[in-house]
């Protein structure tokens, strides 16, 4: 397994580009099983959980290839082929739980699905509820057996679904299986993230017809087909908020070229309320921090509030500190992993059920971490780049499932970053 050794101290400076969205790649892969045609999505990184998907997706017939467009922008292209299964296999579900985005695509255009429960994972207990009560909204019907959802439906019929809870992947799924239901549904107290309404470009490109995306309230008019389109990823809005605290971190000066500052007003705010400064350049951001951290309080919330994704890494933010900072983590139940790792470079961190206060200290120290979960793992290696001497971040392979090559991006930004073989 690879390992990233990682001498800090140095202040990051210079520019780099974003990638594309994991977050609004995956339900876009999904949503591909929906189309008559091909569907080519445009500005898709290498990532792990990508290249899972891919492999989900030739499970069920697909024929998926990646390639590269006119002016050489990575893309994935999905035909469907004749659905040789319907099944979603534990061995791939339970290492990517996005896979229970199938399930409403399936549905919809087959009228059954087999697709493993996914498992926890790290952060937490991850049910599914919120997505099967939706689709039993519809007239699905579903069963668990032998840990895996089973779901058939004659033909899914437009309802009103209002979710307990935002929930992005709930919200996704409804939507695309709501495409190609028999009359209208309309998705209240849905999730406002960027990333939905990406999928919801996607899915009008294809011939669904939806609006009030990025609101609390989606009407979906079912349609009788959907078509292929060509979809232009949204930029990664967490990876570049992780670059831009690299930066800040560090005490340096960097511009991520392709963020889209409209979808990271939350964390901006907060880099801002710290001391750092914020700029909107041409195409991008940039952040530069000369002074001190100025410690602050977060408290994580569905867009558009604080990202749960940039808590881990605002944390390693806050470590240093000039006084008290509260971070309260209200979306996942076990989402401070990172935080005894943290305490081995001598972060000062207490954690009382769902917050952590962290009181800043002059410097952290490298050592060596053990990564435990994707935004866990890019926390670390923001922490190491600000401790004095080096640090080892262990199973690197979680930070390999959401970033592309994030050791290139951190080197041309001046950081002393290296990928070995443990
Ligand atoms: C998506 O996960 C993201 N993943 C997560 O990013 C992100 O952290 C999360 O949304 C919150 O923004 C993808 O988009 C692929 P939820 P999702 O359903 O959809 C509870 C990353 O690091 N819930 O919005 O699985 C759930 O337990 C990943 O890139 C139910 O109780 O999250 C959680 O407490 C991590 N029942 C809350 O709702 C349900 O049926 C929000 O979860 C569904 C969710």
């Amino acid at each position: 397994m690879d390992i990233f050794v990682i001498r800090g101290g140095k202040p990051l400076s210079g520019s780099c580009r974003v990638s594309g969205a994991k977050n609004a790649i995956l339900p876009a892969m999904a949503a591909s099983l929906l189309a008559e045609g091909p569907v080519e999505i445009v500005g898709v990184p290498v990532l792990r959980d990508i290249s899972t998907f891919g492999k989900l997706l030739g499970i069920l017939g697909s024929e998926v290839t990646r390639g590269f467009d006119a002016s050489g922008t990575e893309t994935v292209r999905i035909v469907n082929g004749p659905v040789s299964s319907m099944e979603a296999p534990y061995e791939l579900v339970k290492t990517m739980r996005a896979s229970v985005l199938v399930l409403g695509p399936l549905l919809a255009r087959y009228g059954r699905a087999r697709i493993s429960l996914p498992g926890g994972c790290a952060i937490g207990a991850r049910p599914i509820d919120q997505h099967l009560r939706g689709l039993e909204h519809l007239g699905a019907k579903t069963s668990l057996s032998e840990g895996y959802i089973e779901a058939t439906t004659d033909r899914l019929k437009g309802a009103s679904v209002r979710f307990d809870m935002k929930t992005v992947t709930g919200t996704e799924n409804l939507m695309m299986a709501a495409a190609l239901a028999e009359g209208t549904t309309v998705l209240s107290n849905a999730a406002q993230e960027p990333e939905v309404c990406d999928l919801a470009c996607l899915l009008r490109a294809m011939g669904a017809d939806i609006e009030g995306d990025g609101t609390d309230e989606i009407v979906i008019r079912g349609v009788q087909t959907l078509k292929g389109a060509r979809h232009e990823v949204m930029a990664d809005r967490i990876e570049a908020a992780t670059l831009l605290l690299a930066g800040a971190i560090t005490g340096g000066d960097v511009t991520v070229e392709g963020a889209n500052s409209r979808y990271m007003g939350a964390v901006l705010d907060k880099l801002r309320e710290s001391g750092a400064e914020v700029y909107e350049t041409d195409g991008g951001v940039r952040t530069k921090r000369a002074g001190a951290i100025r410690s602050v309080n977060v408290k994580t919330a569905p867009y558009p509030g604080f990202p749960t994704d940039m808590q881990a890494q605002f944390m390693a933010y806050m470590c240093l500190g000039d006084g008290f900072s509260i971070i309260s983590e209200t979306i996942f139940e076990n989402r401070f992993m990172h935080v005894a790792e943290l305490r081995r470079m001598g972060a000062g961190i207490d954690v009382s059920g769902n917050t952590a206060a962290v009181k800043g200290v002059p410097k952290l120290s490298g050592a060596p971490l053990m990564a435990t979960d994707l935004r866990a793992s890019a926390s670390l290696v923001l922490a190491g780049l600000a401790a004095a001497g080096t640090t080892e971040v262990f199973r690197i392979y979680h930070l390999d499932r959401g970033y592309d090559l994030l050791e290139n991006k951190l080197c041309s930004l001046g950081a002393d970053i290296e990928r070995v073989k443990e």
